[in-house]
């Protein structure tokens, strides 16, 4: 019974929120979101040769593997749960050219990975990234013309390289370039290669943001992006844009839509799963991961914690998924519980 001569009581009345919380076990039973191991997609990064594990400074903990080191990962993957991974490859700087022309061929670091990890580790999934810049000189994820980035003409060259990456074997071709209509053409061309079953992912709402700095160290096109990628990516400041471009791709076929980066865009991963009911996912990207393993080695956050707890907010906004490289440090600890 609310006392009407204390004063909390009357302003609250019956209506006190912490009696649901005032246990662990009450806490548990009304939690509404999970993150389960099957939430997550772990990025790896791979680089020519052999036995090589080489870390990459600007991400602690995240390291560029060799495709035979990079079996072994995806083997601890697959054992962890971790449903499936998303390959970046960081490829010599003489296979790289203007037009990104290694991306089609059958046997580039990419295609060479998805077939090594599908022979050893046939039940994890893979989804590759189709967009050109591990493959330009000039680190654009589109052909450069004339100080522009043509758009029908990098097209062409993606839906291309889709099927290349299809044929080696790739699960879901994840575009990440922006370009317009890219989801349509890629969708075309997997069914006129026979890869009906080959799905697409869109980098749906990719935004042109600080925080890839880190991702362009791993592959290695830190230095050599000129310019910005503001003539293709979204305007950080634009929601409702971002939701007409998701709209397209869903028009053109995508079977799920991804939103890039991550924790600073929360309302366009709700707005997207609300509007389109799709599978939407989340990409926590390396400027992300970054700046949570820097205050924790300094000591000025517990990194657990605040890892578990953005993972899990993706969840509450809606998410169905994350790719993050905290992806298998995180599958151990759910390991444990
Ligand atoms: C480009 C691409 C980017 C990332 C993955 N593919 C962004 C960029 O370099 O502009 C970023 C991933 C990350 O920061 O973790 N197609």
């Amino acid at each position: 019974m609310a006392d009407k001569t204390n004063p909390v009581d009357i302003i609250t009345g019956h209506r006190r929120m912490r009696r649901n919380r005032k246990a662990d076990w009450t806490r548990r039973m009304v939690r509404e979101s999970q993150l389960t191991v099957d939430d997550l997609i772990w990025p790896i990064f791979i680089v020519p040769g052999s036995n090589i594990v080489e870390p990459i400074d600007a991400m602690p903990g995240v390291n560029r593997m060799s495709i035979d080191k990079a079996v072994e990962a995806a083997r601890e993957a697959a054992d962890l749960g971790i449903p499936a991974l998303a390959t970046f490859p960081n490829i010599e700087m003489s296979l790289r050219d203007e037009t990104g022309s290694n991306s089609l061929a059958a046997d580039n670091l990419i295609n060479e990975t998805t077939r090594a990890i599908k022979k050893a580790v046939p039940n994890i999934g893979i989804i590759t990234d189709v967009a050109l810049d591990p493959f330009t000189s000039h680190g654009h994820d589109g052909i450069l013309r004339d100080g522009e980035i043509v758009n029908d003409e990098t097209v062409t060259q993606i839906a291309r390289a889709a099927v290349a990456q299809a044929d080696a074997g790739a699960d879901i071709i994840a575009p990440s370039d922006m370009m317009d209509g890219r989801i349509g053409a890629i969708r075309r061309a997997l069914d006129a290669s026979g890869h009906q079953n080959v799905g697409i992912m869109s980098y749906a709402t990719k935004f042109a943001s600080a925080f890839y700095g880190p991702y362009r160290e791993a592959i290695g096109t830190g230095g050599l992006l000129k310019g910005d990628k503001k003539t293709y990516y979204i305007d950080p400041a634009n929601g409702t844009e971002a939701m007409r471009d998701a709209a397209l791709d869903v028009e053109e076929g995508a079977d799920m839509l991804m939103v890039k980066p991550g924790l600073p865009y929360l309302d366009i991963c709700w707005r997207m799963k609300e509007s389109f009911g799709l599978p939407v996912f989340a990409y926590q990207v390396s400027g992300e991961y970054t700046m949570i393993k820097a205050a924790a080695a300094n000591g000025w956050i517990d990194g657990e914690r605040v890892m578990l707890e953005t993972l899990l907010a993706f969840k509450r906004a809606g998410c169905d998924g994350i790719l993050s490289y905290f992806a298998v440090e995180v599958a151990r600890i759910l390991a444990k519980r």
